[in-house]
């Protein structure tokens, strides 16, 4: 198996569990990314805040093209489970290479798909797997938003989509349309047509000015009551869709009260509950998925990211009652990628077998309680939420100052100067959130205590270190 390992036993990444920093790190572009710069559209997002030409990686670590070693706690955006390369995973790949697997048979089945059907339906709540349909579409996260969204429509016979404050669903013309986000929206026109938007229960900036249950129940209430008015100018929805744990909105969970109240009121009603679980799915939060916590089940389930063991796979799960589709009206030449079964299959089995959504309870517990320590001695973070080990730290003012709706001051800059920090110190966090003010963890699930350590002690440096601002 060793041959199949990108890094001889040699390599200081297959040693290592944290990046040894000595010195600050030199963030100074090297040649690679001047090139990147040259060659590569405006339209780059990630190295300009992680200015990184990565060589290797190996589990939570990354290793630059200049020997640095960097702790990963962004990991691809949530789709590396396992962490980078890891040895089974690589070696399942070698396994259906070597087998003589199709790199990818359109939507026709393989034995690799069929046991990832199976390894997907297993790891559902067997209520929901029970009358389960999948749908391979293919092959981003958007995707599968999209085909969701034609599905509602044209099950109900409605046009009307319904999705929160701060949702992110993707960024093609359906999914961009339903999102929160408006500098990404800002220079669009002509978006899919007939979204709605409704209030998610975000405690510290709450519509309601109550935050809490209060604040969630006020915005249950509202929706009912639109739901309810024959002058609300909103037709009746097709469909509700929502992340039941928002992610690029800032971390944000929707308490399960407020998953089972919309279930409660969408069945009352004849819509569709959607859940996009792309980034909060597959164990991040301490559970396979998010919503299991609330007991409801979801009529259309979004899944891509981590359920193709760190390849591109993305898949809806909905009802059978829910299957309207006719032969071929949601198709895509890239569904069938079966590199991407045999890995999704094979992470699968390892979380389950490995116990690795205990590990992200017990790892996220900790890390939550360490991060709370570091909000208490600094004072700026307003707020450690989020479940499991998806959780995100809102930055505001220190002073304690408050916008005009009284609620504690954002502190954008400072947020990019902590994760500047971060870097400097070998740690990968990403930021999001309501003005960007919202510092992100996202790691693999096989992080280890050792691992939580170095990367709150990065942070609380970091935090130190824009003291001044
Ligand atoms: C909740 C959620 N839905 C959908 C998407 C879109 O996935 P993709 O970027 O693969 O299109 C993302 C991506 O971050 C996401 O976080």
């Amino acid at each position: 198996m060793s041959n199949v390992l990108p890094f001889g036993p040699e390599d200081q990444l297959t040693a290592a569990v944290v990046p040894v920093v000595n010195d600050l790190y030199d963030l100074t572009p090297d040649e690679l990314l001047l090139s990147q710069e040259h060659y590569e559209s405006e339209v780059r997002s990630y190295p300009r805040r992680l200015p990184l030409a990565i060589k290797k990686a190996q589990g939570l670590l990354v290793e630059d093209t200049r020997g640095q070693i960097f702790l990963d706690c962004l990991a691809g955006a949530g789709t590396l489970a396992l962490g980078y390369n890891h040895p089974e995973i690589n070696e399942a790949i070698v396994d259906a290479l070597n087998s003589g697997l199709p790199y990818q048979t359109l939507d026709m089945t393989t034995p690799a798909k069929d046991k990832f059907i199976r390894e997907v339906m297993s790891f559902l709540p067997q209520e929901f797997a029970q009358n389960a349909r999948i749908q391979f579409c293919g092959p981003s996260g958007a995707d599968a938003v999209e085909a969701a969204i034609k599905l509602a429509k044209q099950t109900t016979g409605r046009n009307t989509m319904v999705a929160f404050h701060g949702a992110y669903h993707g960024q093609t013309n359906g999914t961009m349309a339903m999102m929160g986000n408006l500098n990404t929206k800002a220079r669009r026109t002509g978006l899919m047509s007939d979204v709605h938007f409704f209030p998610f229960p975000y405690s510290l900036r709450c519509p309601f000015g109550q935050g809490g249950e209060e604040g969630a129940a006020q915005a249950i209430r509202y929706i009912e009551r639109v739901l309810n008015d024959d002058e609300s100018g909103i037709q009746k929805p097709a469909a509700i869709i929502l992340e039941p744990i928002q992610g690029e909105g800032g971390v944000i969970p929707a308490p399960a009260e407020f998953l089972r109240e919309l279930r409660r009121i969408t069945t009352e009603h004849g819509i569709l509950l959607i859940f996009d679980e792309i980034q909060c799915g597959i164990g991040k939060t301490g559970d396979n998925f998010a919503f299991e916590e609330s007991g409801i089940m979801p009529d259309i389930l979004c899944l891509s990211k981590a359920v193709g063991g760190g390849l591109p796979m993305s898949i809806l799960l909905f009802h059978k009652d829910v299957d309207s589709w006719r032969p071929g009206e949601h198709t895509g030449t890239f569904r069938g990628n079966q590199l991407a079964m045999a890995t999704g299959a094979k992470a699968l089995e390892i979380i389950r077998r490995d116990n690795l959504v205990d590990n992200a309870a017990k790892a996220g517990a900790y890390l939550r309680e360490k991060l709370e320590v570091v909000a208490a001695e600094t004072g700026c973070i307003a707020e450690v939420r989020g479940r499991g080990l998806m959780l995100g730290l809102e930055i505001v003012k220190k002073d304690g100052s408050l916008n005009k709706l009284g609620e504690p001051m954002a502190d954008p800059q400072r947020t990019l100067q902590i994760q500047r920090e971060c870097l400097k110190r070998g740690l990968i966090i990403e930021k999001g959130g309501r003005q960007g003010s919202v510092l992100r963890f996202l790691p693999p699930l096989i992080i280890n205590f050792e691992q939580i350590d170095f990367a709150v002690d990065a942070v609380r440096a970091a935090i130190l270190a824009t003291e001044a601002n």
